[in-house]
């Protein structure tokens, strides 16, 4: 108390400055100053801001605090002087001063701690709002715009509703999460959470410079790796990414004030959701993010794809191998995988779609926000070096392109949330259907799937042969049933975007129910492969005499106008093997 009393008599000798009154406020202006045991309280009475200890520890901090639940818990939710503690209280004062600028000062008027600022008002206040949001404006002026400086540009570990977490490009000023030490201390710890705009936007945590676990790009109903909440609308907050010129941020809502959540990144590098729940008095666990091992960043590497219930957790994407055998076998997963049929840039490709993924890295990809599915395709076909392409927004159908250069690092599976990308592959690698997004490494599936390229081209082949015949007769004991176009359109949803399961130079494959619920593959030859026909013709006889249909379950043909199409079986994951050796 003796102390208070010297402080205020040394201040005196400048201005008569009176510490802050015991009724309660939620400003600090320039006639007054708080010291230790001082609080201002949020005019809503949701937040306080005053000095406090960390739980365990003497060393003193200016904070800002729950107040309701005070009684039950101190929770922190932001720290001024993190990086300053104070173990001597006695003569700090925390003051605003002209021009604008909240300070923490000692007896000898030095700035332990203090805002800053470029411009400068009239009549200065610090002002603690009931979103727990610590602004320095000019007393009359409540417009956003124009505060001198605001806490929630500065947040420790703490996003707290309504704080846009993100960047601002005409400011220049990130907002970010940094850890603290340990549950006990403030000062800045090793991880920090960003929504990172190199490239297209990503939540991701660091752990100091290096990446350890990445959210993915915003897909328009959340992060691509994020758990799928139920609704878009949870019950208790709503959620937004906006992404345009001036700024990309994420933020929070609370819908009813009185039920609170707010996101902590831990001090080992969690994002956890945590929510207040009155009857137990106490936060509870709600979300917490890196929700599993595949969550690593790049745990499998460049094509890899950690599939969390599977042992090992990474294996290859489908048609890619690991780099380095012997080191893969051991677990060593990082050097990642190959194609295992190079990409030639003057040969030609097609795109493999791969579902129900998290998108890969998009630090080094390209965006643009109006393009059809189909428009992405064209455009990424064109370049050698688009290594794939996906839809940026999937909020509502397929809006926008996303297109990877170079490696795709940081690929998982996810079940029922996963998203599609379309990987250029050489053309021998398209095929009828590959449903499996990898597959272990060395099985026969190379050698089986290389057959059903043959036996496909052939096919195409085959159905010149035939038409040039006028006759679908290939043996005495083989006829081949012919489809009509008008079913093939219903099958597969007049051959939209959304069923095509792969691509390949001699046409795109599409996926497809009849009516009676059978799935059918559909491969919609171009006109462009007709080339040597007559060279085949021999083969072709060869391989349906061979080929007894069951091999590769032909269907049947549907040939109308300028339409050619093969129907064959739609072939589930894995089950070729089966059907060659079963
Ligand atoms: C403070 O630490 C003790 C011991 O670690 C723990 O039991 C208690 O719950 C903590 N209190 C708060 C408010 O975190
Ligand atoms: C705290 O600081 C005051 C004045 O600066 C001094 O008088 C007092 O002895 C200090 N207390 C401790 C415990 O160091
Ligand atoms: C303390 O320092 C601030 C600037 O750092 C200055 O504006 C103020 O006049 C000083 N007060 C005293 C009492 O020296
Ligand atoms: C205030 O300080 C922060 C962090 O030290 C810095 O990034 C920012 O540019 C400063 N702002 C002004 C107006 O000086
Ligand atoms: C907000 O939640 C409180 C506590 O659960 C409840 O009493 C109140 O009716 C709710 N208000 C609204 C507008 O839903
Ligand atoms: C993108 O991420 C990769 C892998 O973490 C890294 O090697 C590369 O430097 C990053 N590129 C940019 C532009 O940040
Ligand atoms: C996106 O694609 C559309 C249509 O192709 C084009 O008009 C537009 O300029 C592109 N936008 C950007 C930013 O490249
Ligand atoms: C091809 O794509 C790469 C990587 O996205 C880009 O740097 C390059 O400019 C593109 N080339 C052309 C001709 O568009």
């Amino acid at each position: 108390m003796e102390s208070k009393y010297f402080i205020l008599f040394l201040l005196s000798f400048y201005s008569f400055i009176p510490k802050i009154s015991s009724t309660t406020t939620n400003v600090i202006n320039t006639n007054q100053f708080i010291t230790d045991g001082d609080t201002i309280v949020s005019s809503g009475g949701t937040f306080e801001l005053g000095f406090f200890s960390p739980n365990g520890s003497t060393t003193r901090y200016i904070g800002i605090w729950y107040k309701q639940i005070l009684p039950y818990v101190q929770t922190i939710v932001w720290v001024a002087n993190r990086e300053k503690p104070l173990t001597n209280t006695s003569s700090v004062v925390l003051k605003v001063n002209k021009p604008g600028i909240l300070a923490l000062l000692n007896d000898k008027n030095e700035t332990i701690w203090s805002t800053n600022t470029s411009r400068s008002v009239q009549n200065p206040v610090a002002v603690l709002l009931d979103s727990g949001n610590l602004v320095l404006k000019d007393a009359n002026d409540d417009n956003p715009e124009n505060f001198l400086w605001q806490s929630f540009n500065f947040p420790t570990d703490t996003h707290l509703p309504d704080m846009k977490l993100g960047k601002n490009f005409k400011t220049g000023i990130e907002v970010y999460l940094l850890a603290w030490k340990n549950d006990n201390d403030p000062t800045p710890g090793e991880y920090s959470l960003h929504i990172d705009p190199t490239g297209y936007p990503q939540g991701l945590i660091r752990h100091g410079a290096r990446v350890s676990a990445r959210a993915g790009p915003w897909n328009g109903l959340r992060w691509s790796g994020a758990p799928a909440p139920l609704q878009t609308q949870t019950s208790i907050y709503t959620f937004q990414f906006v992404f345009n010129e001036e700024e990309v941020y994420y933020s929070f809502s609370l819908i009813n004030n009185s039920l609170l959540t707010r996101l902590v990144l831990t001090n080992n590098g969690y994002i956890q959701r945590l929510t207040w729940v009155d009857r137990t008095k106490s936060w509870h666990l709600y979300l917490n993010i890196p929700l599993d091992t595949c969550d690593t960043y790049s745990l499998c590497g460049a094509y890899g794809s950690c599939v969390i219930d599977s042992s090992p957790v990474c294996g290859c994407l489908d048609k890619f191998e690991p780099k380095y055998p012997q080191n893969w076998q051991t677990g060593d997963w990082s050097q990642g995988c190959v194609r295992k049929t190079p990409i030639d840039c003057n040969k030609e490709h097609g795109f493999l779609k791969y579902s129900g993924i998290k998108l890969p890295e998009t630090n080094n990809s390209q965006y643009n926000k109006t393009m059809t599915l189909e428009g992405c395709r064209q455009v990424c076909s064109t370049n050698c070096s688009c290594t794939a392409y996906s839809s940026l927004d999937i909020s509502n159908g397929d809006k926008g392109c996303l297109f990877w250069s170079g490696e795709l690092i940081d690929i998982r599976e996810l079940s029922g949330r996963g998203q599609d990308i379309y990987i250029r592959m050489d053309s021998s690698d398209i095929v009828s259907q590959a449903s499996s997004n990898r597959k272990k490494t060395g099985t026969v599936l190379a050698v089986s799937f290389s057959l059903l390229v043959a036996v496909i081209l052939l096919g195409l082949i085959l159905f010149m042969y035939i038409r040039k015949k006028k006759k679908l007769k290939l043996k005495e004991d083989f006829e081949l049933p012919q489809f009509q176009l008008s079913l093939i359109t219903r099958a597969t949803n007049n051959f939209s975007v959304n069923n095509q399961i792969g691509e390949g130079g001699y046409g795109p494959v599409y996926k497809g129910v009849l009516e009676e619920g059978q799935e059918i593959a559909v491969k919609r030859l171009s006109r462009t492969s007709m080339q040597g026909i007559d060279e085949f013709k021999n083969e072709v006889t060869y391989i349906a005499k061979l080929q007894h249909r069951n091999l590769v379950r032909l269907l049947g043909c549907c040939i109308q106008g300028e339409e050619k199409m093969l129907i064959y079986e739609y072939m589930p994951n894995k089950s070729l093997d089966s059907y060659i050796f079963g």
